[in-house]
């Protein structure tokens, strides 16, 4: 097995006696990209502050890149590169200076930040902006210098905490192609977000942080399943076979499955918990082609993660004894409908 390169053992902090992580422990492959998603002050701020060598009071261990970040700071540090939540710059200064300041302190030296700068402000759109004074910046721009400042020294582990607030949807989707672009360059990246469908399509694992604990952790498939949700396929003909009985066929689509049609020529099938939804498209597109029909498209489809987040908040909530009212039965329809 992989040494992890971020690891959290046990980790707890209480601020005035009052607990705000409660044992969280996770690890993080090299390479991996990891979402770590919660409510407001579910203590995200917080775990990553402690990775960043911020917080120094804490109970538990961290170890980045196996180096102990109480005992190791300044290797440790080396490693990382954070982006808070709130960015602190001097706001008198000039876009460029405080980046050319940032990384000099982080140890890179002056021809390598000659031209890393003028590249990520590009990268950015910020090329224009490179000698406005930081406090002239808009909310987004100032969050993209964070972005900026926390690559410059292109740290093993990336740490950023809701890189995606406030970005306007193009910016959303070059950060997300930047992450990508990293993690392909073998860093690792460890975000935040309170929004779990802002993470699907580049986090590769996802760790769940509900007060203070991590209440689960895992692909997003994996968390589909502990959600207790089954798996849901999406079937469309092109041209549609002549007998559609094999969608209600248990050797096709297993026992305890349900198709339901949304259009004359498009199912949705609710499979069994259990059910190895691989082996149910394979099948499906043997018995449409052996019928005659073509298939337009056919996969697992995408469950509504929004809706599957907010119920599992709700319901580790129940369980940890809060009084949360139980949420409505689904009004169950017809098939067909
Ligand atoms: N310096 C502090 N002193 C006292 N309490 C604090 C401090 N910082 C955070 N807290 C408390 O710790 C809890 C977790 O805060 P944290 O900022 O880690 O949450 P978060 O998950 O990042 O939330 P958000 O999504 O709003 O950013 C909150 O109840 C908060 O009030
Ligand atoms: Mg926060």
């Amino acid at each position: 097995m992989v040494e992890p390169l971020l690891q959290l053992a046990g980790v707890s902090k209480a601020y005035y006696g009052q607990a705000v992580l409660s044992d969280v422990s996770f690890e993080i492959a090299p390479g991996e990209v990891f979402g770590y998603i919660g409510p407001n002050g579910a203590g995200k701020t917080t775990t990553l502050k402690i990775l960043a060598g911020l917080i120094t009071t804490y109970d538990g261990v961290v170890r980045i890149g196996g180096v102990d970040v109480k005992t190791g700071r300044d290797r440790a540090h080396a490693l990382i590169g954070f982006m808070p939540q709130a960015c602190g710059f001097q706001s008198w200064r000039t876009v460029e200076s405080a980046l050319d300041t940032l990384a000099d302190l982080s140890g890179v030296p002056a021809d390598v930040r000659a031209r890393r700068i003028p590249a990520l402000l590009e990268r950015f759109d910020l090329l224009a902006a490179r000698g406005k004074k930081v406090k002239e910046l808009s909310g987004g721009m100032t969050q993209k210098l964070g972005l900026i400042q926390a690559l410059l020294h292109e740290p093993k582990l990336l740490v950023l905490d809701e890189p995606l607030e406030g970005l306007d949807p193009p910016s959303r989707r070059l950060l997300q192609e930047v992450l990508r672009e990293r993690r392909a360059a073998g860093t690792t990246v460890l975000f935040s977000s309170h929004i779990l469908s802002d993470i699907e399509d580049v986090a590769d694992r996802v760790g769940i942080l509900n007060r203070g604990k991590v209440a689960t952790t895992g692909s997003i498939r994996d968390l589909t399943r502990a959600f207790g949700l089954p798996p849901e396929l999406e079937l469309a003909f092109s041209v549609a076979p002549a007998d559609l009985g094999f969608l209600a066929d248990p050797a096709v689509i297993g026992a305890g499955g349900r198709a339901v049609a949304e259009r004359p020529d498009a199912w949705r099938l609710t499979l069994a918990t259990d059910a190895d939804p691989d082996a149910v498209v394979h099948a499906l597109v043997e018995r449409t082609l052996a019928g005659g029909g073509r298939v337009r498209k056919v996969g697992v489809a995408e469950p509504a993660l929004d809706d599957l987040f907010a119920r599992y908040i709700l319901e580790s909530d129940r369980a940890a004894g809060l009084t949360v009212p139980a949420p409505a039965a689904p009004a169950g329809g017809p098939d067909g409908n």
